[in-house]
C-alpha cells in the first residue's frame, strides 16, 4: 500500500473505531485540534502509563510533578520562548499556503534519502544474502554521493538558521528549485520569523487583565519548581523531576493528524545533575529511552537517532528518536542537554537563588540539566499507524488487524456469548463482572461469532472469550489470540492469569533490561 493511502487508512480507522475524532467537528471542526474518543482515550491513558511507570516508578531518583498550565508571565521572558520560540516561514505568492521554511528544505532531503533507500532495496535483491548495507552505503559511487547532498544541504541550513541568516535560507530553498505542493511555483516571499505561544488574558477588567500564555512546553513547570521539590523531597542530584500535560503551539504547518497539533500533550522528565557529567547522562538517556521505545516491539528499523546540526539556544546536545511514521522517519522524541540555562535564567529573571547544596563536595552550584521530551499524542501515533494492518489469510480473504501491543490496547478481552439465550449471556457477563477487577474488558452479543472477532480485530483487542453451550456443562471457554488467531479451550478460572501474562506492564518493561 503506497504511504498515502496508509496514512490515510491511519486516520479514517481511528474515527470509525472511536479513537480520534476533528475536534468540533459538527461546526466543520478546528484545524490540527483533535479530540480522543472512546477508545482513543483508554489507549492514551495506557502510553502515558507506559511512560510514568518506566520513568517514575521504576526509578528511586525521579519523582513526579504536576504544574499548572498558566505560568508568570515572567517564566517565559527567562526562558527565552518571548524572544527566540519561533518557526522560520515562508509563503507561496500564487497558492497564498504558509511553510515552515526548514521543513521545506527537510523534505527535499527525504526525497533523496528515499533515493538511497530505493538502492539499497535494488542492492539486496541483486546480492542476496551476501548484502553488507553497511558497506554498500559507503562505497557505492551514487548512495554516497546523494548522502553528501543531504549532509551539505542540512549543514547549510542549519548554519543559516543558527546566524538567523533567513536571506540564505530562502537562497537555498530557490537554489534547490522547490516548488510549493500546492500551487507548484517558485514564487516565495521572504522568509520571516513568527511566535509560535499562544496569548491569553488573566482578569476581569481589560485595564487591570494580565497577558499571560498558554504554555509551549511543560518544561519550565519543572525548572521554576527545581528547589521546592529537591527540598521537600530531600532529593541529591542526580535526580529527575518528571510530568505529562498539555502544551500549546501555534503551528502554521499542521497538516498531519495528530503529528503536528496546536494543543497535545507531553511527557516530560528533567534530570539534574552535576556540571561537567553531561555527556556521560546524554548517552545514558539515549540509550534508556531507546530501551523503553524498543520494549514496545514494534520493530527496530523504525527507529533512529538525529543527532541536530542546529542546536537550540540552550543546548549543548540534542538528539530526536525518529521513527518511521507512514508518511517517513520523523521526531518522535527529544534529547537535550540543556546546560544550566533555564535555572540560571530563572535566578537572573527572579532574583532567588536556584542552587543545590552538594553535602558531599561541600559545595553550591547550579545543576545541568538531561531533558527527555516526547509527545504523547506523536507517540499515539506511533504506535497506531505501526499496529494497522490488513492481513491475508490463508482462504485468501484479508482482514483488517490493529496490532497495539498488548500492554497498550484500550480493551484486554471481548466476552462474547455464542449465542444471545440459553442462559449463555448470564454466564459471559459473569466473566465480564470478574475480569473487570483486573482489566478494560467488553461484552458483545450482536452478530456472529466471527463478525464479532473481525470487529474486535480491528479494535486492538488481544483476547476474545467466547461462552458456548459446554461452557454451561464444563465451566470452560474458547480463547482466540488476536494476532495468531489460535483458539484454545481453557477453564474461566485460568482466564484472569493468561491474560495478565501478556498485558501485565512488568512483562513488557522488563524488556527493556
Ligand atoms: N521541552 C523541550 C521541548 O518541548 P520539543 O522538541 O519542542 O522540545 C518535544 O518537543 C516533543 O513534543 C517532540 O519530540 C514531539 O514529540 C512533541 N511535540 C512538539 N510539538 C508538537 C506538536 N505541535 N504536536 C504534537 N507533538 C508535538
Amino acid at each position: 500500500m503506497a504511504n498515502d493511502d496508509q496514512f490515510k487508512k491511519v486516520i479514517s480507522h481511528a474515527k470509525e473505531y472511536g479513537y480520534v475524532f476533528q475536534s468540533s467537528e459538527i461546526y466543520d471542526g478546528l484545524s490540527a485540534v483533535y479530540d480522543y474518543a472512546q477508545n482513543g482515550v483508554e489507549l492514551k491513558k495506557n502510553i502515558r502509563d507506559y511512560w510514568w511507570k518506566a520513568m517514575v516508578q521504576m526509578n528511586e531518583n525521579i519523582v513526579g510533578l504536576d504544574a499548572a498550565i498558566f505560568m508568570h508571565p515572567t517564566t517565559w521572558k527567562a526562558s527565552g520562548h518571548v524572544d527566540a520560540f519561533s518557526d522560520p516561514l515562508i509563503d507561496n505568492k500564487d497558492s497564498k499556503k504558509r511553510y515552515r521554511a526548514d521543513v521545506l528544505v527537510e523534505d527535499y532531503c527525504l526525497k533523496i534519502e528515499a533515493k538511497i533507500e530505493k538502492e539499497v532495496k535494488k542492492a539486496e535483491k541483486r546480492f542476496g544474502e551476501a548484502f553488507n548495507k553497511e558497506e554498500f552505503l559507503s562505497t557505492n559511487g551514487r548512495v554516497v554521493g546523494y548522502q553528501e547532498k543531504i549532509d551539505s544541504i542540512l549543514k547549510r541550513l542549519g548554519q543559516s538558521l543558527e546566524n538567523e541568516d533567513l536571506a540564505d535560507v530562502k537562497a537555498l530553498i530557490e537554489e534547490l528549485e522547490i516548488a510549493c505542493p500546492v500551487a507548484g511555483s517558485r514564487n516565495w516571499t521572504d522568509v520571516k520569523q513568527f511566535n509560535l505561544m499562544f496569548g491569553t488574558k488573566l482578569g476581569a477588567s481589560a485595564e487591570s487583565a494580565m497577558d499571560l500564555y498558554l504554555r509551549p512546553e511543560t518544561a519550565q513547570g519543572i525548572f521554576v519548581n527545581f528547589l521546592n521539590v529537591q527540598k521537600t523531597g530531600r532529593l541529591k542530584i542526580p535526580f529527575g523531576i518528571a510530568q505529562t500535560g498539555k502544551a500549546f503551539r501555534n503551528e502554521i504547518v499542521a497538516r498531519q493528524f495528530i503529528f503536528r497539533m496546536r494543543e497535545f500533550e507531553q511527557m516530560e522528565m528533567q534530570f539534574f545533575i552535576k556540571p561537567g557529567t553531561q555527556k556521560k547522562w546524554f548517552e545514558h538517556w539515549k540509550e534508556t529511552r531507546m530501551k523503553w521505545h524498543l520494549s514496545l516491539g514494534m520493530g527496530a528499523d523504525n527507529y533512529r537517532f538525529h543527532d541536530h546540526e542546529k542546536l537550540a539556544h540552550y543546548a549543548d546536545a540534542a538528539t530526536d528518536i525518529e521513527f518511521k511514521f507512514p508518511f517517513g522517519f520523523k521526531e518522535l522524541e527529544g534529547i537535550h542537554s540543556r546546560t544550566d540555562f533555564d535555572l540560571k535564567q530563572h535566578e537572573e529573571f527572579s532574583g532567588k537563588k536556584l542552587q543545590y547544596f552538594d553535602q558531599e563536595d561541600k559545595e553550591s552550584y547550579t545543576p545541568y540539566v538531561l531533558e527527555t521530551s516526547i509527545g504523547l499524542d506523536r507517540m499515539f501515533l506511533a504506535v497506531f499507524s505501526n499496529a494497522l494492518v490488513e492481513e491475508e489469510l490463508e482462504d485468501g480473504k484479508t482482514r483488517t488487524v490493529l496490532r497495539l501491543p498488548a500492554v497498550l490496547a484500550p480493551v484486554k478481552a471481548a466476552i462474547f456469548p455464542l449465542l444471545a439465550k440459553d442462559g449463555l449471556p448470564e454466564v459471559a457477563k459473569q466473566i465480564v463482572e470478574d475480569l473487570k477487577w483486573d482489566f478494560n474488558v467488553a461484552y458483545e452479543e450482536k452478530d456472529t461469532v466471527g463478525r464479532r472477532y473481525r470487529r474486535q480485530d480491528a479494535n486492538g483487542t488481544p483476547f476474545c472469550i467466547t461462552v458456548d453451550h459446554d461452557t454451561l456443562e464444563d465451566n470452560s471457554v474458547t480463547i482466540r489470540h488476536r494476532d495468531t488467531m489460535e483458539q484454545k479451550r481453557v477453564k474461566i478460572e485460568d482466564l484472569k492469569d493468561i491474560i495478565k501474562a501478556e498485558v501485565d506492564v512488568k512483562h513488557w518493561l522488563q524488556r527493556m533490561k
